[in-house]
């Protein structure tokens, strides 16, 4: 049961598995979703549930995520089903990996129509679109831009060109050097992106907005932002549908898990809140919304760059991140499948990459077109885009994290997680074990069953 070693290849270094997991971590989630999420609900007292999400519960689910998938060293279908049966546990385990898969492939049919409003603000940045806009000329940019399903359907189909393209390659050929080099860059621009939102921008007022928590901002939907607050944090993590199982599968042995939890987490909230700190600034400057939805970035930012020197450079630059951001992200919502294709079906990696980004690109369709030609068309009161990003993030993510907390506090044994963990019995092992067994499922079981609660109310209604 304890294999050194993936079919499919392995990180070369701790590095290269630090800056993966991070890579699968840090994108759209932190960029696009966080600073709507955390406006749609007020600013502070969502960023401070975000943050306690990520700490209690995001950390320990993410260790057990990366133990699980170590153990396994296999898909995390077929690492489910290793380890069940290893324990001596029902093999019905194994469907936290297919719902893993479903969820996956949920996440990158409209991850990769967000990507691709990324590339189409490239070419618009830097062709000198933004210059002097206003927000009426924002927003006109913006739903011009998803009006238009040819357009859309374009640049979803090159962005998935793109993650197959790399998965197709495998993990060191492909992930490793990818991420290798986008991720710090990433980093760097992003910095550079806070420094003009301190010298341009209402700086403090963002500071307030995003550090100062009122619950007051909670009133009435309370369980519903402390869901989205949950379901941010799985989300921002890749938690909860094996992305971080799969990446695990193929660290070494020699590596601390705890560790490298630590930071990936940590570098992921820093992306967010810096994230927020680069956007805020800007829109309180302008007067701008900040509950304006999955627009938020899409519709101020323009603004900000129209009226700043050099504005179509670093307005180019700023997509181009926040493009390597969601690739690098979107290769891990796709390995799960690959490697259980390649596993289970024998299939070469190339062929299954392509399958599986085929099958992906023919559901965004049905989200590109959710935008336009089909907007009438309603699920509980949502668009297919919408649909799938409520569905994954908060219910299928926390839920999948639910099970995975379940079977690694439960169903394996102690003297396995301290094994795979390499955690003597002292007090940082107790505390997780504490967190993974009782906070964890407890604290996402209780949200979870209230939205359902929720969800029954407003669906029959
Ligand atoms: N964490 C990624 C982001 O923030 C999205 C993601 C979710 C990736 C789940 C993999 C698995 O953009």
């Amino acid at each position: 049961m304890t294999a050194t070693s993936s079919i499919h290849g392995m990180w070369s270094t701790r590095l290269a598995f630090i800056l993966a997991a991070s890579g699968s971590a840090v994108g759209l989630g932190n960029i696009w979703r966080f600073p709507y999420t955390a406006g749609e609900y007020g600013g502070g007292a969502f960023v401070l549930v975000y943050i306690l999400c990520v700490v209690l519960i995001g950390v320990p689910i993410m260790m057990a995520e990366i133990m699980l998938g170590r153990r396994g060293r296999r898909s995390p279908i077929n690492t489910m089903r290793a380890l069940a049966s290893a324990e001596g546990r029902a093999p019905a385990w194994q469907l936290l990996g297919w719902m893993g898969i479903v969820a996956g492939f949920l996440i990158l049919s409209f991850y990769s129509v967000i990507a691709g409003w990324t590339m189409g603000y490239i070419f618009r940045a830097a062709s000198g679109l933004f210059t002097e806009i206003d927000a009426t000329g924002a927003g006109e940019m913006f739903s011009g831009l998803i009006g238009d399903a040819e357009r859309l359907l374009a640049w979803h189909t090159i962005f998935m060109v793109m993650v197959v393209l790399v998965v197709a390659r495998g993990v060191a050929g492909g992930l490793e050097k990818a991420v290798r080099i986008l991720m710090p860059a990433l980093f760097v621009l992003l910095v550079v992106m806070v420094g003009y939102g301190m010298q341009a921008g209402d700086f403090d007022t963002a500071v307030a907005y995003l550090f100062e928590p009122d619950f007051a901002e909670f009133q009435g939907k309370a369980g519903e932002a402390i869901l989205s607050a949950m379901g941010q944090a799985f989300f921002s993590l890749s938690l909860g549908m094996g992305a971080i199982m799969i990446y695990g599968s193929y660290l070494k042995r020699d590596s601390s898990i705890a560790q490298n939890t630590m930071i990936i987490a940590g570098l992921d909230t820093l992306v967010a809140l810096l994230a927020g700190l680069a956007i805020f600034p800007i829109v309180f400057a302008h007067g701008l919304a900040p509950d304006s939805g999955p627009g938020l970035i899409f519709q101020t930012l323009p603004i900000a760059f129209g009226d700043m020197p050099g504005g179509s450079f670093f307005g180019a630059l700023f997509f181009v991140l926040l493009l390597f951001a969601a690739w690098t992200s979107a290769i891990s919502l796709l390995e799960p499948l690959v490697a259980w294709l390649v596993e289970n079906l024998s299939f070469s990696r190339v062929r299954a990459s392509v399958l599986g980004g085929l099958t992906v690109w023919l559901l965004g369709i049905a989200c590109l077109l959710s935008l336009n030609a089909w907007s009438e068309v309603k699920i509980f009161g949502k668009g297919f885009l919408d649909l799938f990003d409520f569905l994954t993030a908060n219910i299928l993510l926390p839920l999948g994290g639910v099970l995975i907390a379940i079977f690694a506090g439960w169903m394996l044994s102690r003297a396995s997680s301290s094994d795979e963990l390499q955690m003597d019995d002292g007090p940082a092992y107790r505390l997780w074990r504490l967190l993974i067994r009782y906070v964890a499922p407890i604290a996402v079981g209780i949200v979870l069953l209230n939205a359902v609660g929720v969800l029954g109310w407003i669906g029959l209604g």
